[in-house]
């Protein structure tokens, strides 16, 4: 399949590629597109057969659903009924990176719900995706613009790399600036529940309402009794090709341990890198050492971190080694992926 690329500097001067991404998302094509958390990889989210192919394109589990895109908060040709919760969280993240699960009306065909009652929906805050999705006249069903399994793309130049030659276009934007996917909010069940935390914390959703739970199974090792309740949650993710490790403590106990396994590595002629802060980064003189930012802005970690791991890939290292970070605030979707990606490989010191 050859695959068209078209570069936006300005949505209006650019306006052609846009209407022309559209047109294919209209004719059941596939357009990959930024967003301000990951890149997506669209299609129409009416048409079965269209959603089809991003299935194939990222060779996705067929048990696990998309989320619409829209670029309107009037969902209700799209879903049943929109409880109170629901609004409030629209009204007040949206657009933005939030996702909110509602109970779909049958116009959604099961394939982009993956068999489920519900479906995700989410209006990105970015300026091409809007138009996109505006243009196309159609909501978008668009994961994330990775070959299943990789860790997600941040910039167009990965988006390409996993998916030249499988999709038909790819709208190619500003890095995104959250790094890290939505959060995904249920919100047909009692109490509300966080199923993917993301760029909208447990702390600014509780601002909306104090009853909004988070799926206790989203930080440990996936048991048969205790499985996260998003499909997509339960598999190894964001995963880099090489051996990830996360080493978790007190600063100073961290860069020993850290320091001591990489020394263990080198010698047994092993290629290692290091993902640690600007503020960790000169206690380190071996393996290819990155910073994914300060540890005073845990978004700037969050932003960077999916990049970082690519990078890594690209050293071609046999072993990452990264230092923990707290769990609160947007920490508790870095720690999410960071497990899912190291395969729970959590080491405490
Ligand atoms: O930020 C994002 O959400 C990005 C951008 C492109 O918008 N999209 C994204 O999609 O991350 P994806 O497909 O990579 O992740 C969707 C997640 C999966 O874990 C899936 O299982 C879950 O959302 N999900 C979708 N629909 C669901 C539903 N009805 N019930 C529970 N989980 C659902
Ligand atoms: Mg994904």
């Amino acid at each position: 399949m050859k695959t068209k690329v078209a570069i936006i500097n300005d949505v209006r001067d650019d306006i052609e590629y846009i209407k022309e991404a559209g047109s294919v998302i209209k004719e059941g094509g596939t357009v990959a597109f930024p967003t301000e958390t990951v890149y997506g990889l669209g299609a129409d989210a009416l048409n079965s057969e269209a959603v089809k192919k991003i299935f194939i394109a990222k060779g996705r589990p067929q048990d696990n659903p998309l989320i619409v895109h829209v670029s309107s908060k009037d969902l209700s040709y799209l879903v049943k009924d929109i409880p109170k919760v629901a609004e409030d969280l629209m009204n007040k993240f949206w657009p933005g990176p939030l996702t909110i699960i509602l109970d779909k009306k049958d116009i959604i065909p099961d394939e982009t719900s993956a068999g489920l009652s519900t479906i995700g929906i989410r209006m990105p805050n970015n300026e091409i995706a809007l138009k996109l999705i505006e243009l196309s006249g159609k909501p978008i069903a668009a994961p994330s613009a990775n070959i299943s399994g990789r860790p997600s793309p941040t910039e167009v130049e990965r988006c390409i790399e996993d998916l030249d030659g499988r999709v038909d276009y790819i709208l190619g934007g500003d890095r995104s600036d959250i790094g890290v996917e939505s959060t995904i909010v249920d919100c047909t069940v009692e109490p509300p529940m966080v199923l993917r935390p993301g760029g909208i914390t447990l702390e600014m959703l509780r601002e909306v309402d104090a009853r909004i739970e988070i799926d206790k199974a989203l930080m440990k090792k996936p048991t048969d009794d205790l499985k996260p309740k998003a499909p997509g949650m339960k598999y190894r993710h964001y995963a880099p090709k090489a051996s990830l490790k996360i080493i978790r403590g007190k600063n100073e106990k961290t860069i020993e341990i850290i320091s001591e396994m990489l020394e263990n590595y080198i010698d047994k002629n092993n290629k290692v890198a290091i993902l640690t802060t600007d503020e960790n980064l000169s206690r380190f003189n071996k393996g290819e050492i990155i910073s994914l930012g300060s540890e005073k802005e845990l978004s700037q970690i969050a932003q960077n971190l999916f990049e970082a791991l690519r990078k890594c890939d690209d050293l071609g290292v046999q072993y990452i080694l990264c230092q923990g970070f707290e769990e609160d605030g947007v920490g508790l979707a870095i720690m999410n992926r960071l497990n899912k990606a190291a395969g729970y490989d959590i080491i405490d010191v």
